[in-house]
């Protein structure tokens, strides 16, 4: 099953597996569409395409990752699994011993992937319309208000294109747009992201940072722009890597800015550093609660292009479990080979819907010395966007961190707070609201492993309870047999 190089192609593949329910009549964009979605999100129900959005000509699709099923359908394969097989299989080919970054460095120069570079075309079905001036008006869209209390309508599902301006390197990262008026949106690019870094470079320039907005396209692009891909790499390299063959994209109208030719619109425009900056949100966020009302820089749009017939892809996010969850679900586990190439010990991770991605991450390691799971834990703190992560809770190797149940009962079994937890302070995710200030807060490590003699501690430890197996094989018999199992 290769990876669909479209929306379209993707819609197409979601219809004939019977997991895509069209919706011919007429839904409103304000705050309707979210009360129908959320129960059907929540439900891991399928896809929904809208056909009639009050307010505007095109229809809108939503919950197309929304299951894990339709999450590998979307970058073709059968199991997420799968693709950290292939990563890994690539980074033991000869992989250099460091960081993160360096490690990430690293992986463009290995051969395989840089077959996976994207290709530029002179054509694209993106650009099949092009307009300009007061052509040029977000009113096309049919944006989404999610939540009673939101500032107003946003853009959910963005892929943010910028370049660095020294030199040229671009970033694809996924940052809402509040729809301030037909031409404006602010830019809630948070502080710490790729977008953020290339506007404080133009800032020191004195330069407008051209930025380029795709909206639907390969849904590993997608997928690509919410990825935790290390500032200076181009996630049309995740993209190219995912799809198995390099993403095609085409020079923008407005700017050098490369965009993923198969889009369904494109929105160019640009950011100035010295305009000031407006009051962007609130916004029922992924928290399950409205993320405050800040500043953030102002995006202008120039021009629009767009297929003849498009489709607006976007989403909502809520109280968990939502669909970003199976987003997140996919770094998740693509990126588990890349924490084990600087953590070995590390056996398996997982961040629980609840947790929010950055409120809580289960770890089981394999424990060699004594305080190694603190090593882990801070070694996590260390690596990319895991700086945000607020509880670490780390078990020893043989416990299903997938199943939450079953991590929360060792480690909570296994724990003497005042011994077994360390607090410790770091960035906090911008979505934070109980961080004493914005941007830091506060961090808990929760040492869940067995302790050890020589960690101090002298008393036996005793075992997991477990049935003799044979006696429990043939009770499991007369259960049967007596209809109780
Ligand atoms: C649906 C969705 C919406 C998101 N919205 C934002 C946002 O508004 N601002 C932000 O900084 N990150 C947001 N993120 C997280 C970023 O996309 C993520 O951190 C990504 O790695 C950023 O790309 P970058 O590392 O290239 O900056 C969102 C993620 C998802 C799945």
């Amino acid at each position: 099953m290769a990876a669909p190089g479209s929306l379209g192609e993707f819609i197409a593949a979601l219809e004939s597996r019977g997991e895509l329910k069209r919706i011919g009549e007429e839904v409103d964009p304000r705050l309707e569409i979210t009360a129908l979605t959320d129960p059907v999100m929540k439900a891991q129900g399928p896809a929904l395409l809208f056909e009639k959005v009050k307010g505007s000509p095109a229809p809108l699709a939503i919950n197309l990752f929304g299951s894990n099923a339709r999450m590998c359908a979307a970058l073709g394969v059968s199991d997420l699994n799968d693709i950290a097989a292939r990563l890994k299989g690539l980074m033991e080919m000869s992989l250099p011993q460091g960081l993160w970054a360096k490690l990430m460095t690293a992986i463009p120069k290995l051969k395989e992937l840089a077959a996976f570079a994207p290709k530029q075309v002179s054509e694209a079905p993106c650009q099949e319309v092009v307009l300009t001036g007061d052509q040029a008006s977000l009113d096309l869209l049919p944006i989404l208000t999610c939540w009673p209390d939101d500032a107003g309508p946003f853009i959910t599902l963005p892929q943010v294109i910028t370049a660095d301006p020294q030199t040229g390197k671009q970033n694809r990262g996924m940052y809402r747009l509040q729809k301030f008026d037909a031409q404006t949106t602010g830019m809630h690019w948070h502080r710490h992201k790729g977008g953020a870094a290339h506007f404080r470079a133009a800032k020191e320039l004195g330069q407008r940072l051209p930025v380029a907005i795709a909206l639907g396209g390969p849904p590993a692009a997608i997928y690509a722009a919410c990825a935790p891909f290390p500032e200076h790499l181009d996630e049309a390299m995740l993209t190219g890597f995912l799809l198995g063959r390099p993403l095609k994209v085409v020079k923008a109208v407005a700017s050098d800015l490369l965009v993923p030719a198969e889009a369904e619109v494109v929105l160019e425009g640009y950011v100035d550093p010295n305009e000031p900056w407006r009051v962007e949100g609130p916004f029922g966020d992924h928290t399950g609660y409205y993320s405050l009302a800040d500043e953030y820089p102002v995006f202008h749009l120039t021009t629009v292009t767009h297929r003849k017939n498009f489709i607006y892809p976007t989403t909502i996010v809520g109280r968990p479990p939502m669909e970003d969850y199976w987003l997140g679900m996919a770094t998740e586990r693509m990126f588990l080979p890349l924490l084990q190439s600087v953590l070995p010990e590390v056996v398996d991770y997982h961040m629980p819907a609840e947790g929010v991605f950055h409120n809580l991450v289960f770890v089981a390691i394999k424990k060699q010395y004594p305080g190694h799971a603190f090593k882990v834990m801070n070694a996590l703190w260390g690596q990319g966007q895991m700086m945000f992560a607020k509880v670490i809770v780390v078990v020893d190797e043989h416990v299903n961190v997938q199943d939450e149940k079953e991590a929360w009962w060792e480690a909570l079994n296994h724990i003497d707070p005042q011994r077994d937890v360390l607090f410790t302070k770091g960035p906090a995710d911008a979505l934070d609201h109980a961080a004493g200030l914005p941007w830091l807060h506060s961090k808990m490590g929760i040492d869940g492993t067995r302790k050890w003699p020589d960690e101090g501690f002298t008393r036996p430890w005793p075992e997991r309870i477990v049935m003799t197996p044979e006696i429990q094989r043939a009770a499991n018999e007369k259960l049967k047999k007596w209809g109780l199992i």
